[in-house]
């Protein structure tokens, strides 16, 4: 069964070219710079058990038989030696047992959180490998065939499979990328939602909103700066309890309410496990003497915005308009209209408690730069392959490719290895030129001399 383990691979890392259909763009914003306030949020979870349920546990409810999906091991599990039916399985998958005592698979959180940079694996690190430009519905089709050929109708597999099932029909053709390394994290969610009723979350064949076609992805944020956080996502649109907006994922299997409440009062412990996470560190030399000096041009340029580093370190959480930012408009533009804001606050995750809500801005939040250096590509979409470039406007490429591999990492521009291209020259180019993925905007960096931009990247390794 190689091949499922291919397929649900791609389900969650993996993406035919989809054009038009673009969602209208925002009204000017209204504001410059917006400070986020707090939410409390539930304290005293466990990290250890939190850790223990996003590698091992049963948050998405439902997936493919184990007996069906089987069992590849890869190197990658011996970090992690995980006991019982997840002994074997690539850690970005999960086994776990359905209410109706199936064993099945699914891809979990690490699968878009987890990456490699300079030979080591970091959870936490956004997977900037990723191609959703595969034929999701025929995959789905494969799929659906081979239940039906290895299972009867009425067998309980079915019925573990079978929400999955359901979700990954609706979710193919919303999630096919038309570029490489973005992840459509964002529409998976909403075409979840478009089938599921919002009071109970059951599955509903009639979808109950449209979306548009064109397929706006992101680059995948790092977990460890969500304890720095008063909001969630890009675009803030993440408010209030954080341990329901956690649980999204589970949109993509979770039959009921029920079933949610059970797994989500769970995610007080993922919570407590996303706190202890901690930027890796800088792993050449630094020349302490320039960072010192970057600092300064630091604290008088970006601080603002972005924050203060070091002992006792400060985040305004501060959303900046599309206006004053000046990146890519259309992730921002199209989260204030989109028909998902509507369903979630009136949905399970906003009416019952703890509640969470959606509240987009038009614009982009400054996030933390702990472990910048290991982010890149930069920017919400991730169209800009280092610092040096993102700092500096002149020099950022219009077609750019990287190796697949993620060995090559620049440690003078900062970031990733990467060769100009002319053109969409190979299948990893990544294109500006294409909507929602332009590298233009924050020019902040663009009014300092080459020196001081130099002192700035070498201030910036350290945090
Ligand atoms: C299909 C890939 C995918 C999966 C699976 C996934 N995420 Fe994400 N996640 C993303 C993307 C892409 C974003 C960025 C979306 C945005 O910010 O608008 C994101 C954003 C987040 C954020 C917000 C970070 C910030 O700085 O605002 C958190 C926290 C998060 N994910 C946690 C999780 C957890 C916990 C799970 C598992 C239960 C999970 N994610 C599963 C792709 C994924
Ligand atoms: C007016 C506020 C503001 C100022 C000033 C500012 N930034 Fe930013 N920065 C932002 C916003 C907003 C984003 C996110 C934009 C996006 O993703 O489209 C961002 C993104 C970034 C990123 C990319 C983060 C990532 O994970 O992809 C880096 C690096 C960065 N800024 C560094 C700097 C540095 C260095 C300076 C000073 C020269 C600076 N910024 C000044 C608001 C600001």
């Amino acid at each position: 069964m190689k091949k499922y383990i291919v397929f649900a691979g791609l389900l969650f890392t993996y993406s035919c070219n989809v054009s038009g259909g673009l969602p209208e763009r925002a009204q000017p914003s209204g504001f410059r710079v917006k400070q986020i306030p707090s939410y409390p949020q539930q304290s005293g979870g466990d990290p250890e058990v939190g850790f223990d349920y996003l590698l091992n546990g049963d948050y998405i409810g439902s997936g493919i038989p184990l007996s069906l999906f089987g069992k590849k091991g890869s190197k990658r599990d011996s970090l992690y030696d995980r006991p019982g039916v997840n002994a074997g399985l690539p850690y970005q998958f999960s086994a776990f047992e359905t209410a109706n005592q199936i064993q099945v698979v699914n891809g979990n959180c690490f699968t878009c959180h987890s990456a490699e940079i300079n030979g080591q694996l970091v959870l936490g690190l956004g997977n900037s490998y990723s191609d959703f430009r595969v034929n999701f519905p025929a995959m789905y089709r494969g799929m659906n065939t081979t239940m039906r050929i290895r299972y009867k109708k009425d067998a309980p597999e079915w019925q573990a499979y079978e929400d999955f099932g359901n979700y990954f029909k609706a979710i193919g053709p919303r999630i096919q990328t038309n570029q490489p390394g973005v992840n459509p994290a964002a529409r998976l969610a909403e075409a979840c939602a478009m089938h599921r009723d919002p009071s109970d979350l059951t599955y509903r064949e009639t979808p109950n909103f449209d979306m548009p076609s064109y397929n706006i992805a992101t680059d995948v944020p790092p977990l460890w700066n969500v304890k720095k956080k008063n909001s969630l996502y890009y675009t803030a649109v993440g408010r209030g309890d954080f341990t329901k907006l956690l649980f999204q994922a589970a949109l993509l299997g979770i039959p009921d309410s029920t079933q949610a409440r059970a797994a989500v009062s769970r995610f007080k412990d993922v919570l407590a496990w996303l706190q202890t996470l901690e930027a890796p560190p800088y792993p050449f030399p630094i020349d302490q003497q320039i960072a010192a000096e970057g600092a300064a041009i630091f604290g008088e340029n970006c601080s603002k915005c972005h924050g203060t580093y070091g002992e006792n370190p400060t985040y305004p959480n501060k959303v900046v308009s599309l206006e004053v930012v000046r990146t890519d408009p259309w992730y921002a533009s199209y989260a204030v209209t989109a028909p998902i804001v509507e369903w979630y606050n009136k949905s399970w995750f906003a009416l019952s408690e703890p509640r969470s809500w959606f509240e987009p801005e038009a614009g982009y939040i400054a996030p933390p730069l702990d472990g910048i250096w290991a982010t890149a590509p930069y920017l919400h979409n991730g169209s800009i392959p280092t610092l040096e470039d993102l700092l500096n406007s002149s020099q950022r490429p219009e077609y750019w490719e990287r190796s697949k591999e993620p060995v090559d990492y620049d440690p003078v521009k900062v970031g990733w290895k990467y060769e100009n291209k002319k053109g969409k020259a190979g299948k990893w180019t990544y294109d500006t030129n294409l909507p929602a993925y332009s590298n233009e905007g924050h020019y902040f960096g663009d009014k300092l001399s080459p020196g001081e931009r130099k002192a700035l990247i070498e201030y910036l390794k350290t945090l």
